[in-house]
């Protein structure tokens, strides 16, 4: 394979002012990466678009496992890549298809320990890219679904939702609700198995905003789940975790994974702080802890050979929008903020 003299890759423009848009990002050429000794050349085939990048892009929070994304420096990411050459005894051979965290450009260099060689566990090698185990290890470690269980997955039709709520389910779920700031997702949600589905609407561009919002979303769980629920895996934070947390019944469990609510710098949210009712949490003996997939690794190699027997069978769905080429990543980035996509998106390059 010929590798172009100039390659692009996706930089910050900008640090973003409230919300991400298209423009804080920025398409560069650059001279195509020349592997040192002992690495490997890499060509992206596809890279994940995920919220967490707003994060990296404003002041990232203490204790963030990742550094901080300044003007000018090249995005990254989890992405799946074609060997173009590799070091002789690495056991890589041009052709094959490798994980790595180097997305947001089309060619890059790494060392071989960095992937992960996709060993055909799963019918689309793109579907390595959804954070299912996420929602997996938190729904059998942290917050363990019990047959019969009540469950509530906020953000349910993001990429760690629309795979937790069907994962929920095949667990042993009795009855799985999801939330949505998109109407039109909702009927998707159903399709997909979601018993009830809440809709806590956002204003048109996505800003969470509205008086009475939290008092309606707190209306309209205690309306679908009367007598409350056991399970929370909580994407969102903000009203939406209040909420499920105040109904939670004896005994629940909640696996706190996002905060969607705050993470696009546009809500009092963002600063992940809730009120909870510390007596009600003691008296039902409810189990609150948060859940990050990474050092999780154990996780990752469970789930993937259960995802891939279950998309082979068909008991799961991957919902994910490609979109295709580099050009559109800035663009794509700003529509996922704005809830304009369903599941996991990619770019496909
Ligand atoms: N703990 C971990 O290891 C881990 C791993 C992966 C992801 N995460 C976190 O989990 C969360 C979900 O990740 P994801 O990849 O599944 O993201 P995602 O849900 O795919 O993110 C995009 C979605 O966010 C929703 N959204 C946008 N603005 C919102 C707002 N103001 N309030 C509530 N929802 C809003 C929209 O969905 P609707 O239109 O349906 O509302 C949009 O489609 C993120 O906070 C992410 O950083 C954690």
């Amino acid at each position: 394979m010929s590798v172009p003299a100039t390659v692009r890759e996706i930089r910050l423009a900008r640090r973003p002012q409230g919300r991400p848009v298209a423009a804080d990002l920025l398409v560069a050429e650059t001279p195509a990466p020349e592997p040192e000794p002992g690495r490997v050349l890499l060509r992206n085939r596809w890279f994940l678009v995920f919220p967490g990048l707003a994060t990296l892009l404003g002041d990232t929070p203490e204790g963030s496992p990742y550094p901080s994304i300044e003007p000018g420096d090249t995005l990254f990411g989890p992405a799946v890549a074609e060997v173009v050459e590799a070091p002789e005894g690495s056991g890589l051979h041009p052709g094959d298809l490798v994980a790595h965290g180097q997305g947001w450009r089309e060619y890059a260099a790494a060392d071989p320990a960095a992937l992960t060689p996709l060993d055909g566990a799963l019918p689309d090698p793109a579907a390595h890219l959804a954070p299912g185990a996420v929602g997996y290890g938190a729904l059998t470690r942290t917050a363990p679904v019990r047959p019969g269980d009540t469950v509530l997955i906020t953000g349910a039709a993001g990429a760690v939702g629309a795979l937790a709520g069907q994962t929920a389910r095949l667990l042993g779920a009795g009855t799985v609700l999801g939330t949505t700031g998109s109407p039109a997702k909702a009927e998707r949600l159903r399709r997909l198995g979601y018993d009830t589905v809440l809709v806590d609407e956002r204003t048109g561009d996505g800003r969470a905003d509205g008086p009475g919002r939290a008092e309606r979303f707190a209306r309209q769980l205690a309306e679908a789940a009367p007598e409350g629920i056991d399970v929370l895996l909580d994407t969102v934070g903000g009203h939406q975790a209040e909420a499920a947390l105040a109904a939670a019944r004896p005994g629940a469990r909640a696996a706190l994974v996002g905060l969607l609510s705050g993470q696009f710098g546009d809500t009092p949210a963002a600063d992940g702080s809730l009120r909870l009712d510390a007596f009600q949490l003691i008296v039902k003996g409810v189990q609150v802890a948060g859940y990050a997939n990474a050092g999780h690794a154990a996780v990752v190699s469970e789930w993937l050979p259960r995802l891939g027997g279950w998309l082979r069978s068909g008991e799961i769905t991957f919902p994910h929008v490609k979109v295709a080429g580099l050009d559109r990543a800035p663009q794509a980035f700003q529509d996922m903020t704005e809830g304009r996509y369903f599941g996991t998106v990619v770019v496909e390059l």
